[in-house]
């Protein structure tokens, strides 16, 4: 597929699963998530040093809203954009009654119709992994944030992620379910997922919400976007591996592997 073509794709997908996107995401809706989140970002927004209040954010590949609504809760004006009209629906519907929200269709290549210097804040939260030319909008992710803002990239698998460690590959033995029930009746009444089965039976690099950078060949190159942070004149300011929880996860072997090995990075730099 040509980049012009994933994105279609990814945008056709994800207006598709909106409405359910929530409850299927528990690897992100689940509160040991949910609190590590909230506070990568409170240390990315006590990093800002613009003169701005309030703050302004954009949310880069908002989905349904899970940075968006962190960001209102911190009472910041924040930017929802995504390449999804039915994200983008969901959001107006979820949190135009706070007038910090607006949204913004994007074309999911750059940040057309965006100002050099708008935002204070700019974060994207498992969304790298879907953009085909990701290098370029993380480029002009910071092109669009002011100087002493702040640029926020979350839940992205680092490299550990496919060079397993022995303790790593031990967690995932000891941590994961046998059987998850729920989740095996819940593919076995989607009829409508019988079609994505097919098209893996097909392509086995098919991805339903269309990942294209999930493979130990093509993954998202973090030392690359690093060099190109520092490259575009930021500065690192936290550069964070952890160990997602996922639901489902038995949180004792969780919380005896977490700090032995990580899966996911957060990177966060700011503008000089
Ligand atoms: C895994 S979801 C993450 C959503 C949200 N950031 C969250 O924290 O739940 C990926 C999001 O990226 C969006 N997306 C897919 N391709 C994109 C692209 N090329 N540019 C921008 N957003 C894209 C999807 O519509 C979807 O909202």
């Amino acid at each position: 597929m040509c980049d012009e073509e994933q994105v279609k794709f990814n945008k056709e997908v994800n207006d598709g699963i909106s409405d359910k996107y929530d409850c299927q995401h528990n690897e992100i809706f689940n509160p040991i998530e949910q609190q590590r989140l909230v506070r990568a970002l409170s240390t990315a927004i006590k990093a800002v040093k613009t003169d701005s209040k309030p703050l302004s954010a954009l949310d880069y590949g908002s989905g349904s809203g899970n940075l968006t609504r962190h960001l209102i809760e911190a009472g910041i004006n924040t930017v929802s954009a995504d390449v999804s009209d039915g994200f983008l629906n969901l959001i107006e519907r979820n949190f135009s009654h706070t007038g910090l929200s607006k949204t913004q269709k994007i074309n999911g290549k750059d940040l057309t119709g965006m100002e050099t210097g708008q935002f204070d804040l700019v974060a994207t939260y498992s969304v790298l992994h879907h953009v085909p030319d990701y290098m370029h909008i993380v480029k002009e992710m910071c092109r669009v944030l002011k100087t002493g803002g702040v640029l926020y990239i979350d839940h992205e698998v680092n490299e550990s992620y496919y060079q397993r460690s022995q303790e790593y590959l031990e967690f995932l033995k000891k941590a994961r379910p046998i059987i998850n029930l729920k989740r095996y009746l819940r593919l076995l009444f989607d009829v409508k997922g019988y079609k994505h089965i097919v098209r893996r039976l097909i392509n086995p690099r098919y991805k339903r919400e269309g990942d294209i950078h999930v493979w130990p060949d093509d993954h998202i190159e973090w030392d690359k976007i690093e060099q190109l942070v520092i490259e575009e004149g930021l500065e690192i300011v936290l550069k964070e591996d952890y160990l997602l929880y996922k639901s489902g996860y038995d949180v004792d072997v969780y919380n005896e592997y977490k700090d032995k090995c990580a899966d996911e990075r957060l990177l966060i730099a700011r503008k000089q």
